[in-house]
């Protein structure tokens, strides 16, 4: 597989270098940026999506908002630190792992406070690819566990994106695909358009074309017909957020899939890293969903769909319960009912 790192770092220049997935499937263009805002502005507009690689967006992101403080005393690095921090976690808050990361680089940077300001920040930036790295070890560990649960020529069904894109690696629910694509699998996988904002066609039918993948999309409408037609063996899903329970956010449409899914007795995977599952999150109900703009309803592709003059409601995320999801797969295993036991017993 092609692996393309949405979110990286340009040393040399000190910038972070985006794919900017609002330009996808017609345009496969990259873009610099420095500044804070324009950072902040990449995440909330989905120029950089997906909750792994929202986390190491965000990452280089609070190492490029501070690297060029002119505080000398570790108290005022600190302090402009933490305004930066809150402003990016103010963008987006639902996928957990922009938080995760704004703290882990926290911790470094509190735990190198004896050090020189220069040489705290060079450890920010160690800190943040050392994110990154650890993204793409992670994939390849949940495709490997995520497939050890198909077999080939299954059908396979998705929704939104959890795939190359949406990680720096293999990604997530599409993690599985790519590495049975390689030992020749031949699976067959159905990609939910995903409305509003079609990670689903322009996305990830996107990326698995790319690869070479046998790909069909379908609008969301037309899930249960794939379903009950016995095309699907499994569905695979990404995540923004575990709770502690098992209840997992992941792109509005999700649950009323996993709904179907028990129906139709198809398995349903949510596939994941420990850095997306929330322990402080008891269940589905504390977890924050994003509401979005309703221009993205009505008028998401330059065209206008719906009156203007109605209501409209636009919830980026939902949550599914977990008595709809089959297992939880991550980097350190496949995780099983019941998740609040489970889910303890892999953190502690
Ligand atoms: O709004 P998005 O495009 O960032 O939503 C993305 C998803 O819901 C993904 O399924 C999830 O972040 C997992 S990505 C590996």
């Amino acid at each position: 597989m092609n692996i393309i790192v949405p979110a990286r770092l340009n040393e040399a220049k000190d910038t972070m270098i985006l794919l900017d997935q609002t330009l996808l499937p017609v345009e496969k263009k990259f873009i610099e940026v420095s500044k804070l805002e324009d950072i902040w502005e990449a995440i909330k507009k989905l120029r950089v999506r997906g909750a792994p690689a929202i986390g190491v967006a965000a990452g280089f992101g609070i190492y490029l908002g501070v690297k060029d403080s002119k505080a000398d005393r570790f108290q005022d690095f600190y302090e402009e630190f933490m305004v930066a921090k809150e402003y990016l976690a103010s963008s987006r808050p639902t996928a957990v792992n922009l938080f995760w990361a704004l703290d882990r680089i926290e911790s470094r940077l509190i735990r190198e406070k004896e050090k020189r300001i220069e040489e705290i920040k060079k450890c920010l930036l160690e800190e943040s690819e050392e994110i990154l790295r650890q993204d793409q070890d992670m994939c390849r560990a949940i495709s490997e566990y995520g497939l050890s649960l198909l077999k080939p020529e299954m059908g396979l069904l998705t929704h939104c994106n959890a795939g190359g894109i949406a990680t720096s690696g293999y990604g997530t629910a599409l993690g599985p695909m790519y590495l049975g694509h390689e030992k020749g699998y031949n699976f067959k996988v159905y990609a939910d358009e995903t409305r509003p904002l079609l990670q689903g066609s322009r996305l990830t039918a996107w990326e698995l074309n790319e690869a070479g993948i046998d790909v069909t999309v379908i609008c969301d409408n037309m899930a249960s017909v794939v379903m009950k037609e016995g095309r699907i063996d499994a569905i695979l899903v990404g995540c923004d957020r575990v709770a502690a329970n098992g209840d997992a956010a992941n792109k509005i449409g999700t649950s009323g899939v996993a709904i179907l899914a028990k129906e139709y007795n198809i398995p349903f995977y949510v596939l994941g890293p420990t850095s997306t599952i929330d322990m402080n999150t008891k269940t589905g109900d504390d977890i924050e969903i994003e509401q979005r703009d309703s221009k993205e309803i009505y008028n998401g592709f330059g065209r206008q769909t719906a009156p203007t003059e109605v209501k409209f409601y636009n919830p980026a995320f939902d949550v599914t319960d977990h008595k709809y999801i089959t297992a939880i797969i991550t980097e350190k295993g496949i995780i099983k009912p019941p998740f609040t036991e489970n889910l303890a017993k892999l953190f502690e």
